[in-house]
């Protein structure tokens, strides 16, 4: 190998199948393909039809991604994939094409974090990571609050979800409010022409008790109990006979889950010392809870960065960027045996 490691990733955790290829902390290739429209009638992921639109995208893909970035297989130093968490059926065919490939190549494999590699992938765009640094990943699927002196090998959890992640908050309001699939977007342009102090919506986990230093849940979130408060809230209206703010509905609760994550994940950077914060997840394309952590950032003195919105959802030049991290400090490559596990803990980077 010479210079800068040239590593491919692949990601299945989910509903997306994404090969990326890196060079280093250079991005040079990163196809997607989405099996989201298949989901859509169902109103969420169904795991067997992600499973199959994985087997059906990944060759496809693993091409897309060698002619984007103009290389061929075998001049990859090494593979990463996803060994989790994630989908169970989902993670097991990306990790049988990562191992597949590292074998056919005679390269290594690093079976990867998800959470870790939305962290990592931050350094395609604004450079090596401060160390520490805070992540908020928040997802349909997770949303972790996380402490990261070193993606590559120490990633800490300070809070998770108790409950619903927060895409799947926004993406259940949003079918309250007959808007469509997946519903994070919508909730995000509708609420650009409402009211977020119309209605009072609750703040998951917020109260002084689990504000106080050592509660037990002061970085944990909770959004089971605002999707029912909006629910309710609807029901009420629709009730009564009485139209429903659509706009007003979907500030008033984009605003209490933005409050909510950008107040802990503040709090979480004060608490620890830490400089800057890092945003993953398809939820960091929200509008408001950029412009709101801005804001919050900006009077905490922290330094706050957020990749692109591409970069943010599920894709394989988040695998790749962290497989590549760990080849240049030199860790050991996972076994070509290891497990896709779809329980991984976030404290383990690499399987
Ligand atoms: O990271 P992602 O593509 O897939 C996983 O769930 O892992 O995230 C998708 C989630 C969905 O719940 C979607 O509604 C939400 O991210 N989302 C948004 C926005 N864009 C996507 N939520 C709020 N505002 C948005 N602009
Ligand atoms: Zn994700």
């Amino acid at each position: 190998m010479t210079g800068e490691p040239l590593v491919l990733g692949i990601e299945t955790s989910c509903d997306e199948t994404g090969v990326g290829i890196v060079r280093g902390t250079t991005l040079l290739a990163d196809a997607v393909a989405s099996s989201v429209a298949e989901h859509e009638r169902f109103g969420g992921v169904v795991p067997e039809v992600a499973s199959r639109a994985h087997l059906e995208a990944m060759v496809p893909m693993l091409e897309r991604a060698c002619a984007q970035a103009g290389v061929r297989l075998d001049e990859v130093d090494a593979v990463a994939v996803t060994a989790g968490p994630g989908l169970a059926g989902a993670l097991l065919v990306g990790d049988a094409a990562g191992k597949a490939l590292a074998l056919a190549l005679g390269k290594p494999v690093y079976g990867v974090n998800h959470l870790a590699a939305h962290v990592a992938v931050d350094q395609l765009e604004h450079g090596p990571l401060p160390e520490p640094t805070i992540a908020l990943l928040v997802s349909g699927g997770h949303s972790s609050l996380l402490l990261v002196p070193d993606v590559s090998a120490d990633v800490r959890q300070l809070g998770q979800t108790l409950d619903d992640a927060a895409g799947e908050a926004f993406d259940k309001v949003a079918r309250v409010l007959g808007l469509p699939f997946p519903g994070g977007p919508f909730v995000d342009t509708a609420a650009r022409d409402g009211d977020r102090t119309a209605i009072a919506f609750p703040r998951g986990l917020s109260g002084p008790r689990e504000n106080l230093p050592d509660a037990e849940h002061r970085f944990d979130f909770s959004f089971s109990g605002l999707k029912t408060a909006v629910a309710r809230w609807v029901e009420q209206r629709q009730r009564a006979g009485q139209e429903v703010p659509v706009a007003d509905v979907a500030a008033a609760f984009q605003e209490a889950v933005v409050d909510v994550l950008t107040a802990k994940a503040v709090r979480a950077a004060r608490e620890h010392g830490v400089g800057a914060l890092v945003l993953g997840g398809g939820v960091a394309a929200n509008s408001r809870l950029r412009a709101v952590a801005a804001e919050r950032c900006d009077a905490a003195g922290l330094r706050l960065r957020v990749p692109r919105p591409g970069l943010c959802t599920d894709n394989g030049a988040m695998v790749a960027a962290l497989g590549a991290e760990l080849v240049a400090r030199g860790r050991t490559p996972s076994a070509l045996d290891h497990p896709a596990d779809s329980a991984m803990p976030v404290t383990q980077v690499l399987a």
